[in-house]
């Protein structure tokens, strides 16, 4: 139980924020920890994904009656869920309990008359609610609680950060109000289903999935929306149960290369989606790109989709990625962390550059969480040693194989704390040999580097790749200093924390503090020391053993 002198130095809505989190929650510590998925990943993907087919988006009235909205669409058959939610107007999110509620409602919806301008009849599951009478119904209107889409202000996240009770608690906070929502997570699904439906036009079989943050349990509330059209589905059940001596086979265009044949169904999707993809805006298509791609802005939802083709293998990594994230409760909460230590920080950018990306960030902390002792992670490798026939998967070449049943892999016995575990995930990567060694999840251990970027970090499945190829020496240069730094101000802090009262920004929130890349000091007890002699220091103290009871008691 969070002791109520916290909450009562804590600034009035915060606290009342928090304390109407622990009356809802039951249990406030344990609240990002209940959320860890432990289903398997297929299972979820295939869950949601029927799920979202019973679902429907209505733009609204920006005031409606929520109990006769819900009566009308009841006609069509029983509601299992609905949400609302603000993004330029009023939208609700409604899942029926039954698909053919869906077809009922389609079949009583008209396409609008425009005046001058003249629509394209395309009959999506994205619709235009209007009311009859307005006049008549306003007394009845009143304003609809709508679920929140996007992460916390940075204000509201340093004042939560610094009510909290320890290093540990700033980390589980952190994950709690960044992490996507249940509503988040359906919007999402939701948004590929609806794109399915147009690519469904060309292939009807299709599938349209996401992959990425969006589904791997480290997204970020705001964060992308990385999708696939999967057409693998397509024949695969009807191809192989035909006898006799007779095998058919369907006329198709034949290209030169699979790269074209995705170059080319990308480039007709994203034609439609352009041309009469209801709420699709923005759309660019990136074909030349060394994964080709459709970019566009989907506005209901707001979310800025990347729609891919033939990706099973990033599919492949975000199942890998989520196993990790299911194993242990720290991992999400460390990865969040630096995440979001390292946006803070400018060390990644929604632009694309010589930035590192998330991806690797997670890697880095996979691999670094491997490397303790005991680990608190196991190898690729080991979970390779875990498959059984049913889990075996090559694409396109390369063995994709690990394990896919979380049940089977046993839990670490490690049990050092976050507060530990960030200190020290900046220690390791502010001394790692960079300009030798290469990160490799699959081993669990460095290799020498095959290549000379800067920073290498193998692609977990096509081995040759290095998926940080694009960071540039300077980027990394500005890396290594911020994990020193950080790491100095965390070892400072645990001899020295301001007390709560004083509403000094300490542990999580002062590594957050923009400060470092202006050359101000991020703690502001004393001046800062250059990068190379915070290392010497770091060294000196951890020679002499020092700070071992702090470092570990936590807090
Ligand atoms: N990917 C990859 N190799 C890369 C970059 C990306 O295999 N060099 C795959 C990963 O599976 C990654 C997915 O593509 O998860 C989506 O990439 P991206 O959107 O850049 O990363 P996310 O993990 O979705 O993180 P973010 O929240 O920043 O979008
Ligand atoms: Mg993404």
């Amino acid at each position: 139980q969070r002791p109520l002198r916290r909450l009562l130095s804590c600034p009035g809505t915060v606290a009342a924020d928090l304390r109407r989190e622990e009356q809802s929650s039951g249990n406030a510590e344990t609240g990002s920890e209940d959320r860890t998925p432990k289903k398997r990943f297929s299972e979820v993907q295939n869950e949601r994904r029927e799920q979202a087919q019973r679902t429907v988006l209505i733009h609204c009235p920006n005031k409606i009656n929520e109990k006769k909205f819900l009566k009308f669409l009841s006609q069509h058959g029983p509601i299992n869920t609905h949400f609302f939610y603000e993004s330029f107007g009023l939208y609700a999110v409604v899942e029926f309990c039954q698909k053919e509620s869906v077809t009922s409602l389609q079949n009583i919806t008209r396409t609008p008359s425009l005046g001058p301008e003249a629509a394209i009849p395309f009959k999506s599951r994205y619709f235009n609610l209007k009311l009859r009478n307005s006049v008549n119904q306003t007394s009845e209107l009143s304003s609809i609680q709508c679920s929140n889409q996007s992460s916390p202000s940075s204000k509201k996240l340093y004042q939560l950060l610094c009510c909290a009770e320890s290093v540990d608690d700033q980390l589980n906070t952190l994950l709690r109000e960044f992490q996507l929502t249940e509503e988040n997570t359906r919007l999402r699904y939701l948004t590929c289903s609806l794109i399915e439906d147009v690519a469904a036009a060309y292939f009807p079989d299709c599938a349209v999935r996401p992959f990425g943050s969006s589904v791997n349990s480290f997204g970020k509330l705001g964060c992308d929306l990385d999708m696939f059209l999967d057409l693998d589905e397509i024949g695969k059940f009807t191809a192989q149960k035909t006898s006799g001596n007779f095998l058919m086979e369907f006329q198709v265009k034949n290209v030169p290369s699979e790269r074209v044949a995705t170059q080319k169904i990308l480039s007709v999707i994203g034609e439609c989606l352009d041309q009469f993809g209801p709420g699709c805006v923005g759309v660019q298509r990136i074909l030349n790109a060394r994964c080709p791609l459709v970019r566009f802005s989907h506005q209901a939802s707001g979310f800025q989709c990347d729609l891919t083709a033939n990706n099973r293998i990033a599919l492949k990594s975000s199942e890998l990625l989520y196993m990790y994230g299911a194993l242990d409760s720290r991992v999400r909460a460390l990865v969040f962390s630096v995440r979001c230590w390292a946006r803070a920080h400018s060390l990644t950018s929604s632009i694309p550059g010589a930035w590192i990306t998330n991806f690797s960030l997670t890697m880095m902390v996979i691999f670094f969480l491997q490397r303790r002792s005991p680990p608190i992670l196991p190898t690729l490798d080991y979970l390779k040693t875990l498959a059984d026939a049913e889990d075996k998967c090559i694409i396109e070449g390369h063995n994709c194989t690990f394990v896919r049943d979380l049940n089977r892999i046993k839990p670490s016995g490690n049990t050092e704390t976050l507060e530990l575990l960030l200190k020290e995930f900046f220690e390791y990567f502010g001394n790692f040999a960079f300009n030798k060694n290469s990160i490799n999840i699959r081993q669990g251990r460095e290799q020498n580097k095959p290549e000379s970027s800067p920073l290498h970090i193998q692609n977990p499945f096509e081995t040759s790749l290095n998926i940080s190829k694009n960071v540039s020496q300077s980027q990394l240069q500005k890396f290594v200093d911020l994990a020193r730094e950080s790491a100095w101000i965390l070892h400072q802090e645990g001899k020295d924390r301001p007390s709560p009262s004083s509403n000094q920004p300490w542990g999580l929130a002062a590594l957050l503090l923009p400060s470092v890349t202006n050359n101000v000091p991020l703690s502001k007890k004393k001046k800062k020391p250059a990068s190379e002699r915070i290392k010497n220091l770091l060294d000196s103290i951890k020679s002499s053993g020092a700070e071992n009871s702090i470092a570990t008691n936590g807090r």
